[in-house]
C-alpha cells in the first residue's frame, strides 16, 4: 500500500468508524511474514534489519514489544507491523482502562500513521501456563486495549489478537479430534467470544519440530519436514494430509469447532525449526532447519488453504529472523534464526536478492527491485 493512500485513508478513519462495525480488520495481508525477536547482543541494528527485510522482500512483521527504536526504524517501510503488549503487562492493562488507554497512545498513537502499525498481540502463550492469576486477566487487558482503540478511532486498522500456544489443546492426532483443555477453556471460550465479536483469527504457534521430538518413534521425519512421505488419512473427515504443519493447523480449526467457533480464521503465529541443539534434539541441523523453511516457503507462496479449509489461505510468521542468544532453555531455542548477525543467511530458504555466503553480508546487497513493490509471498 502507498503511504499516501494510506494517509488519506487514516483521516478519514473517524468517518468510517462511525458508519461500519470494526469487522474484517486485517493484519496480516500476505501469506508469510517473520517474527523479529531481539533477545539477544550481537544482533544488527533495527535500521540494518529494515534494508534486510526489504531485501528479502518479507513486509509482515512481528515484535515481542514494541520497542521505540524499531518503531522508528520501521517509520515509512510499507510493512505491516504488529506490536505486543508483553505478558509482564498484562495484568496492568486488565486492572486499569486507563492503562491501556496510555499504552495505546505511547506505543501505537505516537508512531502512526508513518510506521505502519496494524496489529496489537495482547501478550504470548498465556493460556495453559502456570500463572492462574495472569490468564485470568488476559480478557480484560484484551477488551481494554480493544476499547482504547476503539476510543482512539483505530479500531478499523489495528487488529486485536493474542497468541496461543499449542499446549491449550487435549491431542492433535488425528487432526480432526482435537479439543481444547478443560483447564485452560474456561478462559479460552470467552476470550472466543469476545474475538469472535470483533471478527479477529486465532493465532496459534505450531511446532512440528516440538511434536516429533516428543515423539520420534511414531513420527516419520519428512511429514514434519514436508518431504516425500505416505501421509496420514483421517478416518473421521476422509482427508489426506502430507505435511505436519497443515495437520496441526486443521486440528486448531477442529478444536474451534467443536467449541462453537467454526467460522474463526487460524493464523500461524510462529512456527520454525532450530537449526542447532542439544543431544536429545538431533533432528536441530542446519540441514533440516533448511528443508523446513525452504518448503514452508514454498507452501506459503501457494496461498492456498488446508484440506479442512480449502477456501481460507494459510497465513504464518515464521520464528525467527535471527538467533538469540540470551534466551534461555534448550539450545534449541537459541538457534531458530533464519539470519546470522551479520545479516547473511543462515541457509538458503530461495530469498530473492540474498546470498547464503557468510562471507557476504547481505546489509551491503542493493535493494532489488523496491521500486516495484513487495512480492507477493
Ligand atoms: C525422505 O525424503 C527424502 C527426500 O528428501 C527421501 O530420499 C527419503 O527416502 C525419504 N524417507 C522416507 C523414510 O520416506
Amino acid at each position: 500500500m502507498k503511504i499516501s493512500i494510506l494517509f488519506d485513508w487514516f483521516l478519514l478513519l473517524p468517518l468510517i468508524v462511525f458508519f461500519v462495525a470494526p469487522r474484517n480488520v486485517q493484519g496480516f495481508t500476505g501469506t508469510y511474514g517473520i517474527n523479529y525477536g531481539r533477545l539477544a547482543n550481537n544482533i544488527p541494528s533495527p535500521e540494518k534489519v529494515v534494508v534486510m527485510l526489504k531485501a528479502a522482500k518479507i513486509r509482515n512483521v512481528r515484535i515481542y514489544d514494541a520497542d521505540h527504536n524499531v518503531l522508528k526504524a520501521f517509520k515509512g517501510t510499507g510493512f505491516e507491523l504488529v506490536v505486543n503488549v508483553p505478558n509482564e503487562l498484562v495484568k496492568d492493562m486488565s486492572a486499569n482502562g486507563d492503562n491501556a488507554m496510555n499504552w495505546v497512545k505511547e506505543n501505537v498513537v505516537a508512531f502512526l500513521p508513518d510506521t505502519p502499525i496494524r496489529g496489537i498481540t495482547v501478550g504470548n502463550e498465556i493460556l495453559g501456563g502456570s500463572d492462574q492469576e495472569l490468564q485470568g486477566a488476559l480478557l480484560g487487558a484484551v477488551k481494554n486495549i480493544y476499547n482504547a482503540v476503539g476510543q482512539l478511532h483505530l479500531a478499523n486498522l489495528i487488529q486485536i489478537s493474542t497468541a496461543h500456544s499449542q499446549v491449550v489443546f487435549v491431542n492433535s492426532f488425528p487432526p480432526s479430534s482435537c479439543v481444547f483443555k478443560e483447564s485452560s477453556f474456561q478462559y479460552m471460550k470467552p476470550l472466543l467470544q469476545f474475538f469472535s465479536h470483533i471478527g479477529s483469527p486465532f493465532y496459534i504457534n505450531v511446532y512440528p519440530f516440538l511434536a516429533y521430538l516428543s515423539d520420534p518413534e511414531n513420527i516419520n521425519l519428512n511429514y514434519t519436514l514436508f518431504e516425500p512421505n505416505l501421509g496420514i488419512h483421517d478416518a473421521n473427515t476422509k482427508l489426506y494430509y502430507d505435511n505436519m504443519f497443515e495437520a496441526q493447523i486443521d486440528a486448531a480449526y477442529a478444536a474451534l469447532d467443536a467449541a462453537g467457533f467454526g467460522k474463526m480464521a487460524v493464523i500461524v503465529s510462529e512456527t520454525g525449526w532450530a537449526s542447532r541443539g542439544d543431544e536429545n534434539e538431533a533432528v536441530a541441523t542446519a540441514q533440516n532447519a533448511r528443508t523446513y523453511n525452504y518448503n514452508l516457503r514454498k507452501r506459503l507462496a501457494l496461498h492456498k488453504g488446508t484440506p479442512l479449509r480449502p477456501k481460507i489461505p494459510v497465513r504464518a510468521y515464521i520464528f525467527a529472523l535471527f538467533n538469540e542468544n540470551l534466551k534461555p532453555g534448550p539450545t534449541s531455542e537459541r538457534n531458530f534464526g533464519l539470519f546470522k548477525p551479520d545479516g547473511s543467511i543462515s541457509y538458503n530458504v530461495g530469498f530473492p536478492a540474498l546470498k547464503s555466503s557468510a562471507s557476504t553480508s547481505s546489509l551491503s546487497l542493493k535493494v532489488q527491485s523496491w521500486d516495484r513493490g513487495f512480492i507477493q509471498h
